[in-house]
């Protein structure tokens, strides 16, 4: 067993995990972070999308002794400490971009990662940038619309497919 310590959502977290142990393990069995989803563990799906140090990761791709040290972002550090969701994740919500919610973590954790690096991204750059990124129930229609919102852009010429 190895020793691990990470900033998990800004707190500082320590675990004990195998070398195969992947982040995507440690941070759901580990520390309890459920948000984090695993549909794949093969690196298909994007579900188990988090960042460390501010990059969108799959972390079912990257063992936990990777991150020893790193700082990781979840799903659950999107939202206030107060329940209010964040401009993604309110966005999300108005659009109807979600059915089921499974691959929803990790879209909007890819979305954030995408508005970070371009604030107004373009339709296309959206589903370019969401292709690691796989939804079974919405037709990613309303997740681009989401998209689009969170940025700030007019989402009506989409909007009316
Ligand atoms: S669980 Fe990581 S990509 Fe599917
Ligand atoms: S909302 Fe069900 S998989 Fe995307």
């Amino acid at each position: 067993m190895v020793d691990v310590t990470m900033t998990v959502n800004g707190v500082s977290k320590s675990g004990s995990v195998e070398g195969r142990t992947l982040l995507s393990g440690f941070l759901r069995d580990g520390l309890g972070l459920t948000g984090t989803h695993v549909g794949c563990d093969t690196s298909q799906c994007g579900a188990c999308v988090v960042h460390v140090d501010g990059v969108a990761v799959k972390a079912c791709t990257m063992f936990a002794v990777e991150a020893d040290g790193a700082s990781v972002d979840t799903i659950e550090g999107q939202a206030d400490a107060d329940g209010t969701l964040n401009t993604i994740q309110q966005a999300f919500q108005d659009h109807h971009g979600l059915q089921c919610g499974f691959c929803t973590p990790g879209m909007v954790m890819s979305a954030a990662a995408l508005l970070k690096e371009n604030p107004k991204p373009s339709e296309a750059e959206i589903r370019d940038y969401l292709e690691g990124n796989l939804c079974r129930c919405t037709g990613y229609h309303n997740i681009v619309k989401a998209i689009m919102a969170a940025s700030g852009q007019d989402v009506a010429a989409i909007a009316a497919e």
